[in-house]
């Protein structure tokens, strides 16, 4: 894992241009509490993507077995299925590695690939273990088919559909992505928007080294809502691109 940003430093996630955040480290770049609050404040101004066919479908798929609203097991759940892609694109690379790793110049490429697929991974990975941890302390009960079968179930579809995508088309599958950020980037935020007591809430942690220095629950999930949108527009710039680039 990379050193974070003092947030002293940190750049504000809609000062990067898109194309330039294809740097894989700069999902960690975690923000202040002001900062957040006015990137909120962005994601709840900004309209949502157009999602496609495939994307709404998981979305209803979602909202009929956890509910419309926010909660942190959904969160959780999200937090699962959203690993997915980029392991799917770190392997599809893998795989094309093995057979152009005589194309030195290729093979980079591809290799530059895999570091921000595995970036994005990890800071996906902080995610989850932050939504487990809080439905841990919260001691909230949750059914085994609801959420050890059916979130399975899930991301194994869904690994296989983005694989497949990008193989055909990388738009399609980089779309699909943008989709799905798109959309928790602004249930992340919209959950901030409707439970106010999370400003009040301290975050006790076992992951703020490795995720950032953040003080209120509030901050977290505003954190967590702009690397989704840094996500997004991860996979909107690599959509006008060819494969591996
Ligand atoms: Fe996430
Ligand atoms: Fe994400």
């Amino acid at each position: 894992m990379t050193d974070l940003v003092p947030v002293s430093t940190a750049v504000p996630v809609s000062a990067v241009d898109p194309l330039s955040a294809a740097d894989p480290l700069s999902t960690l770049v975690p923000l202040s509490a002001a900062a957040l609050v006015t990137e909120q404040a962005t994601t709840l101004s900004a309209p949502r993507r157009r999602h496609g066919l495939l994307a709404r479908i998981l979305f209803i798929t979602m909202d009929v077995a956890y509910g419309k609203q926010g909660t942190l097991s959904k969160f959780k759940v999200l937090e699962l299925v959203a690993r997915v892609p980029y392991q799917a694109w770190e392997q599809v690379a893998y795989v094309a590695l093995t057979h152009k790793h005589q194309m030195p110049d290729f093979a980079r490429r591809v290799f530059e690939f895999v570091r921000e697929a595995r970036a994005q991974q990890d800071n996906e990975q902080w995610h989850l273990l932050i939504m487990q941890e809080l439905v841990h302390q919260r001691g909230i009960r949750e059914g085994f088919f609801r959420f050890r079968i059916l979130p399975q179930l899930l991301a194994f579809t869904y690994y296989h559909i983005s694989w497949m995508l990008y193989v055909l088309r990388p738009s399609l599958s980089y779309g699909l992505n943008a989709d799905f950020e798109d959309h928790a980037e602004h249930e992340y935020m919209n959950y901030v928007a409707t439970h106010p007591e999370l400003a009040e809430q301290k975050w006790e942690t076992a992951f703020a080294e490795d995720y950032g220095p953040h003080e209120t629950l509030a901050d977290v999930f505003r954190q967590i809502g702009v690397d989704e949108r840094h996500h997004k527009e991860q996979s909107i710039a690599h959509m006008a691109k060819p494969r591996f680039q």
